[in-house]
């Protein structure tokens, strides 16, 4: 069935694989990726796919209310899939407003453009709202798993604001009856990753013989899923999830960042024919993230045992892909790499 779906964030790294896959997978949909490109959206991720026919870029800011109903009245979106955000969790302790900003008002302005072109008329339109386990907080007990029904309780300004913007997402449907859903999901890794986050920034930091910094003393678990599960999960949860839930998703994958970053280091060193043990000489131990969560880790099972997903890739196969991607892909990264990233982390280093 033919249908207009608006995917927002769609430049950015789990965007782009979501709008690739769905303009794949569904040539009868009309897929409009709106993005306002900030220094994390990029055209050069969805290259391959840019002259689909069912496949429309809109630039534009999802904190400009007025430009949203606009784009409402033009087009009758049967589906919202709402990605962007301000997504890193050191940019928000620098700039807690830009993420006010986007994550919350821009998530409301979507919330509103929705519901005025709707109009109460519901009936096979859905607003889904992509989140993050973050909005959890921080486990402390080994035994523990965040669940659907675990309590709310975000400790970054990062995850505050996505806790803010779930509650509103929850708020329009209980009163205003609009068709959402939700997700939260464990850290992604996987190509066209942005080298501020741990994983592609190691693999860039190993190869240019850079130091590989690890904050605190590395052991903070974070719980891996490869980028395009997510993706197949967001696509099964858009078709096939219930209105007003919400679903976990994970890999059930976790790892302390030490032995993660040791992982990248032998792997690199293979992949390199650089002598075992050379990269982890660069690991250098700085000083920690400020109010940094100890450990993430997902209960997956109720998207499993309703919508039948589980992740397709083992973290070895998945870690290996990776590597490989950035490995072949330098031209990417250099493009990325130039620019205000580099001001950023110049900055950082500084102040250290
Ligand atoms: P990203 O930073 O790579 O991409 C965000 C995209 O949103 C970029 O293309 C950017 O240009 C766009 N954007 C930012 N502000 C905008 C605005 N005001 N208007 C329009 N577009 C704007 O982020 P990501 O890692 O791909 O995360 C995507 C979503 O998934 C976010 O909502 C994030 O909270 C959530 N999430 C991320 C992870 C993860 O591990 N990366 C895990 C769980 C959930
Ligand atoms: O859990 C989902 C979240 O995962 C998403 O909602 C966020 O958008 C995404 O950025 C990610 O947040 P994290 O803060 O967990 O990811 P990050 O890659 O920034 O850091 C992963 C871990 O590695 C974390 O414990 C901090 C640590 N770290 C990170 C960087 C960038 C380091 O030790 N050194 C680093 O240089």
């Amino acid at each position: 069935m033919s249908k207009n779906i608006l995917i927002t964030g769609g430049a950015g790294f789990i965007g782009s694989h979501v709008v690739r896959l769905f303009v794949q997978k569904y040539p009868d949909y009309q897929i409009y990726n709106l993005d306002a490109l900030t220094y994390a959206g990029n055209l050069a991720n969805l290259t391959d796919i840019e002259q689909a026919s069912n496949y429309t870029f809109v630039k534009g800011d999802i904190t400009d209310a007025t430009f949203l109903e606009q784009l409402f009245a033009q087009t009758a979106f049967d589906g919202v899939i709402h990605l962007a955000a301000e997504s890193h969790v050191d940019r928000s302790i620098t700039d807690p407003m830009a993420f006010v900003l986007t994550n919350v008002v821009g998530t409301v302005n979507l919330l509103n453009a929705a519901k005025n072109s709707w109009k109460g008329a519901f009936e096979g339109k859905r607003f889904y709202h992509v989140s993050t386990d973050e909005v959890y907080g921080s486990l402390h007990n080994p035994e523990d798993f965040f669940t659907e029904e675990t309590p709310y309780d975000p400790q970054s300004p990062y995850s505050a604001s996505k806790a803010a913007s779930d509650h509103f997402v929850r708020a329009y449907g209980n009163t205003y009856g609009l068709p959402i859903v939700l997700s939260n999901c464990s850290n992604n890794y996987g190509p066209n990753h942005f080298p501020e986050k741990l994983i592609p920034l190691m693999i860039h930091n190993i190869q240019n013989n850079k130091p590989l910094p690890v904050y605190g003393k590395g052991e903070n678990v974070r719980d891996w899923l490869y980028v395009i599960d997510h993706a197949r999960a967001i696509d099964t949860i858009f078709h096939d999830g219930k209105n007003g839930e919400t679903y976990n998703i994970g890999g059930f994958n976790e790892w302390k960042n030490i032995d993660l970053v040791h992982l990248l280091c032998q792997i690199m060193d293979r992949k390199l024919g650089r002598p075992e043990g050379t990269s982890v000489q660069l690991i250098t131990y700085v000083t920690d993230r400020a109010g940094h969560d100890l450990r993430y880790a997902i209960d997956a099972h109720k998207i499993m045992r309703e919508l039948g997903w589980e992740p397709s890739l083992q973290f070895a196969e998945g870690l290996e892909k990776t590597v490989d991607w950035f490995l072949a892909n330098q031209e990417w990264m250099d493009n990325v790499t130039s620019g205000h990233y580099q001001q950023y982390y110049q900055d950082m280093y500084a102040n250290r």
